[in-house]
């Protein structure tokens, strides 16, 4: 009896000892390196999130399974091929096609700065941090269309990305939690700062005449359209005052007469039936087509549209319809009314926002 006792109370105690060694083992194996943001003259510090601080391991990961195929279906789509950089991480097909051959509704959005778009991802703003979005894509049946569940068995059977997960958080079961964690990360690091007008506003290289003059009709009553694009905000150029509108893209008399509801169909309130989130205006020379639908194909048309004035409809921007009704009792005209030259003004100074760097 206490020879069985004595015996029993080593094994447990080697066995302890055993386990109290190899988890300590692996603490001592996991360790990350925290990543440091850099710091961008002119910009706001990049805010991170406390929930999932960056590290250059999770960065890794994060940039190897956006490139990597494996999270879609039949393994032939990645983020990449939707998101590419040399677009601007934008989609040059006015819908994207996912694994089925079949067509999403909308235009795939430029990924930019998004570590400053921290509120509302989607054109209609139906998720609030990236890797709530991350989730979504590879289980949608029109784009990677595969079962998270499958996703994580890949990923679980796959030693390289083991390896990877086990560097970047000390873990050893995979789960999209983690992955999309990864994700977002890498995304946060998608940091654009030298365009033209990047380096006008350090003081390293002037604008041209046009480009000057392009700027001021952007951010005066001319142009109007700082109310939504601003370079108050110059990481995205995102009105700090708005978030979503209708820009007046569509002409309807009821509101669920629009083809797409936008943030509407997110909040179901009728007051948000149209709007859109408002796109950065970052490396316009390389996202096109332009707007939720990619309907426009060059800046010319986009700029044709403005100056020709919003389409009403019953919940276009009140700013916007209250300019063009003051325009229409002073000018004669509901839209801008820009000349040939103003127009291509304000293109040269759209196009000082595109960053070549950051597409190579
Ligand atoms: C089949 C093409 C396709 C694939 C693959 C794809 N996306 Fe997208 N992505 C889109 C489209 C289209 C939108 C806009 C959809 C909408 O607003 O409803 C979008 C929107 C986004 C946005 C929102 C950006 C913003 O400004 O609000 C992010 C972030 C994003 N995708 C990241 C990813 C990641 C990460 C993956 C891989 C896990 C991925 N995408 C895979 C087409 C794709
Ligand atoms: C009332 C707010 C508002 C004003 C004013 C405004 N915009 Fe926009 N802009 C938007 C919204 C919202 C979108 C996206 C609309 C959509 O896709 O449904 C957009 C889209 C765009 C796009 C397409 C970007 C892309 O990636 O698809 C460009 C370029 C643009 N605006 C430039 C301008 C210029 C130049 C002006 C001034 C002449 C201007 N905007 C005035 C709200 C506004």
């Amino acid at each position: 009896m206490t020879k069985k006792f004595f015996i029993s109370l080593f094994l447990l105690c080697t066995f302890s000892l055993l386990f109290v060694f190899s988890c300590k083992k692996n603490e001592e194996a996991f360790k990350t390196t925290p990543y440091v943001a850099p710091k961008i003259p002119g910009f706001r510090d990049m805010p991170v999130d406390a929930n999932n601080p960056m590290t250059v391991e999770g960065i890794a990961l994060g940039k190897k399974l956006f490139f990597d195929p494996i999270l879609s279906r039949d393994s032939t789509l990645a983020c990449a091929g939707c998101h590419k950089q040399a677009d601007g991480f934008s989609d040059i097909r006015r819908l994207s096609r996912g694994v089925d051959d079949l067509f999403g509704r909308r235009n795939a959005q430029a990924l930019v700065n998004l570590a400053w778009q921290k509120d509302r991802f989607f054109w209609d703003g139906r998720v609030s941090t990236l890797r709530e979005q991350a989730l979504k894509p590879v289980e949608d049946a029109l784009e990677m269309h595969l079962p998270w569940a499958i996703a994580e068995f890949r990923l679980q059977n796959n030693t390289v990305y083991k390896d990877l997960f086990f560097k970047a958080f000390g873990i050893h079961s995979i789960t999209k939690e983690y992955v999309t964690k990864a994700i977002e990360q890498f995304e946060m690091t998608l940091v654009s700062y030298n365009s033209k007008f990047d380096k006008y506003t350090r003081g390293e290289v002037p604008l041209s005449i046009s480009e000057i003059k392009g700027f001021d009709i952007f951010k005066t009553e001319k142009g109007d359209c700082f109310h939504c694009h601003s370079s108050t905000a110059p990481e995205v150029f995102i009105s700090p005052d708005r978030t979503f509108a209708n820009n007046g893209l569509d002409s309807v008399d009821n509101v669920t007469d629009f083809l797409d509801f936008g943030l509407g169909e997110f909040t179901n309130d009728l007051a948000d039936y149209g709007r859109f989130k408002i796109p950065s205006l970052r490396n316009l020379a390389f996202t096109a087509p332009y707007m939720h639908d990619g309907r426009f194909q060059t800046l010319d048309e986009v700029i044709d549209f403005y100056s020709d004035g919003p389409k009403g409809s019953p919940t276009l921007e009140p700013i916007m319809r209250e300019k063009a009704n003051k325009r229409l009792e002073t000018t004669g005209h509901w839209g801008l009314d820009l000349t040939p030259s103003q127009k291509a003004d304000l293109k040269a100074f759209l196009l000082t926002l595109s960053d070549s760097s950051f597409v190579r």
